[in-house]
């Protein structure tokens, strides 16, 4: 596999340029249902290849979406992607999501520190004011990283997810850059400041 192209590193884990090399690994962590169960696409069922690298073609399509891959800085191992989706430059807002697919990687902090660096590049490179995530009421997992990274929880949408015959709560929690302290992105600019 390629070496990652990185954009951003923090101490363990980097954002890197999304090669389609990783499509068969997205593929394949996409169909996983530990994974899946937690993700807003699991209701359209087996995702394919082709679909997948369909998906990747077009991404030219989507200026508004970004798309990082997350490497592990020890091993250059690719374990998952983070994206800034629907920005809007006109009111500096998007919302955020995240997959750390190599389930061998939870809880080493890694979910935590892609969550922060990709808020970075939100908030200090595209100069965004508002970034906005939902998360299901089940992932207490997610919620905890969401919350160590600087996330708030802003409300709450009763009964509005279904898996099998269980209804969930979904949870929205946002951040906002006034409030934010650079951990990377600032520094990698190297602009110095007045
Ligand atoms: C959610 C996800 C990004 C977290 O990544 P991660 O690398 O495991 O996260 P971290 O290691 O940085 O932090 C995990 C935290 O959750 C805590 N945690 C783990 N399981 C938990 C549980 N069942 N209840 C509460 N907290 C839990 C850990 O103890 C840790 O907190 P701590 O540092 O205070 O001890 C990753 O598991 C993932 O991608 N899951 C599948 C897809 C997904 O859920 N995406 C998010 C959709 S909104």
């Amino acid at each position: 596999m390629t070496a990652p192209i990185y954009v951003l590193r923090g101490e363990k884990i980097g954002l890197a340029v999304p090669s389609r090399e990783l499509v068969p690994l997205w593929t394949e962590w996409i169909n996983d249902l530990a994974v899946v169960g937690h993700l807003a696409i699991l209701s359209g069922g087996p995702m394919t290849l082709e679909a997948e690298q369909r998906f990747y073609d077009g991404r030219a399509d989507r200026p508004n979406d970004m798309l990082f891959a997350v490497y592990e800085l020890a091993t250059d191992r690719p374990i998952g992607s983070t994206g800034i989706h629907d920005v809007d430059h006109r009111h500096g807002r998007a919302t955020f999501g995240i997959m750390i697919g190599a389930r061998d990687c939870w809880n080493r902090g890694y979910g935590t520190e892609a969550t922060r660096l990709t808020i970075d590049y939100a908030f200090e490179v595209l100069g965004l004011h508002n970034v906005l995530l939902t998360v299901y009421g089940y992932n207490k997992r997610a919620i905890r990283v969401y919350e160590k990274a600087g996330f708030k929880v802003i409300g709450r949408r009763r009964a509005a997810r279904r898996i099998g015959a269980k209804r969930y709560d979904e949870i929205y929690m946002d951040v906002v850059a006034s409030e934010w302290t650079s951990p990377v992105a600032r520094g990698a600019l190297g602009i110095a400041e007045d």
